[in-house]
């Protein structure tokens, strides 16, 4: 689907599909959304700039390169994007983390935010918000939305599972902001879960159903 950067890497393949399958329980499902949510940062993130210096090795002086100092924001929504927040401090633990707390309600799909603690300099940022699923889109818009309220402006979207009509409604809203996805499903439900998807990601990863 076209304005999505899908991650194909074998390794996020093989443990997506172990994610997804319903046998999968609570503890493992976080350790695989920990571990896929690194892999996708290492792609999100070889864009970053870097710059050249030299170190003193024990025998020698090295030419290297650091990154450039373009300061990085995670922002998970909870609560599942709490899981994803954890894999990516693994790789980059000095990155700053806002939190958006948003709730879909089951019968109208409609977004409720609840909560929301930013980074004050988030609008000097390059931001990465993280949620496991975009499903009709709903949540991934309001939390879009919030973030640009508070002067945020390069912002990217980075999603397990999305489905077409999520895509679609972040593109409409927000056609500046990136989507990355593990895999991009089928359609959503009538109860706007998505198909085949992995079912309530919340529920499964802190066992609440
Ligand atoms: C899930 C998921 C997304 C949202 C996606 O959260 O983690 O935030 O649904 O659906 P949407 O694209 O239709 O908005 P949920 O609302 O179940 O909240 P929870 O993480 O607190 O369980
Ligand atoms: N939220 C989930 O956790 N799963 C879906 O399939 C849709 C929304």
């Amino acid at each position: 689907m076209s304005g999505v950067r899908v991650f194909d890497h074998p390794l996020i393949q093989h443990k997506l599909t172990i994610l997804r399958d319903a046998r999968t329980g609570h503890k493992e499902f976080r350790e695989l959304v920990e571990e896929i949510a690194m892999l996708m940062a290492f792609e999100a993130t070889s864009d970053l700039p870097l710059r050249t210096i030299e170190v003193a090795t024990p025998v020698g002086i090295a030419r290297g390169a650091m990154l450039a100092g373009e300061e990085l924001a995670i922002v998970p929504i909870l609560r599942a994007g709490l899981a994803m927040e954890a894999g990516i401090l693994r790789l980059m633990p000095t990155a700053a983390v806002g939190h958006v707390g948003i709730y879909r309600d089951p019968e109208t799909l409609q977004p409720h935010t609840y909560y929301c603690k930013l980074p004050p300099d988030v609008g000097a940022r390059r931001v990465l918000i993280v949620d496991p699923m975009l499903a009709t889109g709903g949540s991934a818009v309001e939390s879009i939305g919030l973030l640009k309220q508070r002067g945020a402006r390069a912002i990217r979207l980075m999603v397990l599972i999305a489905a077409p009509e999520g895509i679609r409604r972040v593109q409409e809203h927000h056609p500046d902001v990136e989507i990355y996805a593990a895999a991009v499903d089928e359609r959503l439900n009538d109860h706007g879960y998505i198909i085949p998807g992995l079912g309530d990601a919340g529920d499964r990863l802190y066992g609440t159903r």
